[in-house]
C-alpha cells in the first residue's frame, strides 16, 4: 500500500534519513521503533509532505507521492498524528473533528456567514457524523469544550479522531502513548484494533515495548538515519544488533 524506496533525507551535512527501504502492508499495523535521533519523525515528515525526500521514492496505492503538498497527501488518504500534540487548542473537541473532515467536504462552511438550506443540512450531517467519531474514542462528553481543556491522554485521543475523521487509508502516529498511564495504553491499545477494524492501515511510531510487541504485526527499526532490522515482533525482539542499539543508547 505504501512503499519507500531508497529514501534519504539530508540536512546540510547531516543524512537523517539513509536509503530507508520500507513496505506498509495493506490493513496491517506496522512498527517504526529506535533510539531517539534515529530518523523516525524525521521519515514521517517526509511521508507526509513537510520535506521532499534529497533521494528515492515514495508510492502510496501504486502513486508517486514524494515532492506533494501535505494538503495534497492528506486528500490522498495519508493522515498523521505528531510528537507534540497539535490541536486547534481554542476550537472545542467538535470543531477539530470538523476541521478534520473538511478536505471531504464543500465549500468552507465554517466560516460562511449567508447559509443556503442545503449548507446548514450539511452542517448538521457534519456535526453528527463529527459527534459521532468523538464517541468512537469515547470524548463525546468533551464535544464542546476547548481542545486545550482536555485531559493529555484525550487530546491525543483527539488528534488520532481529527485525522480517521478525513476517511484516511493510512493514519500514521509519531509516539501517540507517550505519556498515558498503563490504564490509559491498554485502552489505546484497544483503540489501535478498533481502527485496523475500519480497514485503516497504521504505521506507528512508539517508544512503549509492550504495546508495539504486543499490537504490531511487522516492525521497522531504525538507527543513525539507517534501517537496522525489520521482521516480525519475535524477530526483532531477539536480533542481537536491535539488543545492542537499545541497550548501548539512551532509552
Ligand atoms: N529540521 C531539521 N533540521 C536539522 N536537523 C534536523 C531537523 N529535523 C531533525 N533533525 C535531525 O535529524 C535527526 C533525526 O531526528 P528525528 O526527530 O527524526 O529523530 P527521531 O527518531 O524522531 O527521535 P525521537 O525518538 O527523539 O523523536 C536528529 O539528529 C535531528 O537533530
Ligand atoms: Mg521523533
Amino acid at each position: 500500500m505504501l512503499e519507500a524506496n531508497g529514501v534519504t533525507i539530508k540536512f546540510g551535512g547531516l543524512v537523517a534519513v539513509n536509503h530507508v527501504n520500507l513496505k506498509i502492508r495493506d490493513k496491517q499495523i506496522t512498527g517504526l521503533i529506535g533510539p531517539n535521533g534515529a530518523g523516525k519523525t524525521t521519515f514521517f515528515n517526509c511521508i507526509s509532505g513537510v520535506y521532499t525526500p534529497s533521494e528515492g521514492t515514495v508510492i502510496f496505492d501504486g502513486r508517486h507521492i514524494e515532492g506533494l503538498r501535505p494538503y495534497q497527501i492528506c486528500q490522498a488518504g495519508i493522515s498523521r498524528t505528531y510528537q507534540v500534540i497539535n490541536l486547534f487548542w481554542k476550537m472545542t473537541a467538535l470543531e477539530n473533528v470538523l476541521v478534520g473532515m473538511h478536505p471531504r467536504m464543500k465549500g468552507g462552511f465554517l466560516t460562511d456567514m449567508f447559509k443556503t438550506p442545503a449548507v446548514r443540512r450539511e452542517e448538521k450531517e457534519a456535526k453528527e457524523k463529527a459527534y459521532e467519531w468523538l464517541k468512537f474514542v469515547g470524548l463525546e462528553k468533551y464535544a464542546n469544550d476547548p481542545a486545550s481543556s482536555l485531559p493529555y491522554g484525550g487530546q491525543r485521543l483527539l488528534e488520532i479522531v481529527r485525522g480517521l475523521a478525513s476517511n484516511c487509508k493510512i493514519l500514521l502516529l509519531d509516539e501517540p502513548a507517550a505519556g498515558m498511564n498503563s490504564g490509559e495504553k491498554e485502552e489505546f491499545d484497544r483503540l489501535l484494533q478498533k481502527i485496523l477494524d475500519m480497514g485503516v492501515t497504521i504505521l506507528m511510531i512508539e517508544h512503549d515495548m509492550k504495546l508495539v510487541m504486543h499490537i504490531c504485526q511487522y516492525i521497522y527499526v531504525l538507527e543513525y538515519g539507517k534501517l537496522l532490522a525489520e521482521g516480525v515482533p519475535e524477530e526483532v525482539q531477539n536480533n542481537p544488533e536491535v539488543i545492542r542499539a537499545y541497550l548501548g543508547g539512551e532509552d
